[in-house]
């Protein structure tokens, strides 16, 4: 379970995030949404550690936990970026082995059978040895969400996972997230599309816009 509390981070001065307190249990899925501005992205920044909250407090199954101490987080969270964020100049299998290798000192065999496992999980099985910029939107976000598998995360992040994508794709995107939740994946998904948030979320938070 992640449990955060008093979540509070600010701006130059002005306060983004007050007070923010949401609990997520194993393999749920936490949808988060709110106005654009509203403070999503700082908050799921804030819980994967890309962001220092002011204050406030983490725990991941009762244990207290800093989203920024790199070495213990590695295998916490996974974060699967809007705009994908994959490593142009690696292949598909590069882009997931890269972090197994340098991170956590897998061998590189291993992480290249974990690599193509996953690969197969998500339909990309022939797409390994492809560029990013070979690929479709959502291929590449395929690539980005096992990506962030291959560090097998406790818990997957993502924002905004169906916005750079065509509208038809909105449901396979739900599909995945929902397939990963039947494997007993954790997984909190910012958007700011209400019937998706809907249809995939057990529970929903919405981050208020302050001024
Ligand atoms: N690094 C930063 N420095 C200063 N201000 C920032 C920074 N990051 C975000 N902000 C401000 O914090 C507020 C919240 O931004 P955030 O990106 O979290 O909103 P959001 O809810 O994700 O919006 P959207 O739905 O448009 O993606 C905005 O006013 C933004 O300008
Ligand atoms: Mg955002």
């Amino acid at each position: 379970m992640l449990k955060v509390e008093n979540l509070k981070k600010s701006f130059g001065g002005r306060q983004i995030l007050d007070d923010v307190n949401f609990t997520v249990e194993d393999g749920n899925i936490l949808t988060i949404v709110g106005p654009s501005g509203a403070g999503k992205t700082t908050l799921l920044r804030c819980i994967t550690g890309l962001e220092t909250a002011d204050s406030g407090t983490f725990i991941i199954d009762g244990q207290k936990f800093n989203p920024q101490d790199l070495e213990k987080s590695d295998n916490v969270m996974g974060v699967v970026f809007q705009d994908f964020n994959l490593f142009p100049h690696l292949s598909v299998l590069e882009n997931l082995t890269l972090a197994p290798i340098m991170v956590t000192k897998q061998s590189k065999a291993a992480a290249q059978e974990r690599g193509l496992q996953l690969l197969k999980q998500l339909g990309l099985q022939d797409k390994e040895n492809l560029y990013p910029y070979q690929l479709s939107g959502g291929q590449k976000q395929r690539v980005a969400i096992a990506r962030a598998l291959a560090m097998q995360p406790k818990i997957l992040c993502y924002d905004e996972p169906t916005s750079a994508l065509d509208p038809n794709l909105r449901d396979e995107v739900a599909n995945l997230i929902l397939d990963l939740k039947a494997q007993g994946v954790t997984q909190l998904v910012v958007t700011h599309d209400m019937e998706f948030a809907k249809r995939i979320a057990d529970k929903m938070l919405t981050v208020q816009a302050l001024d």
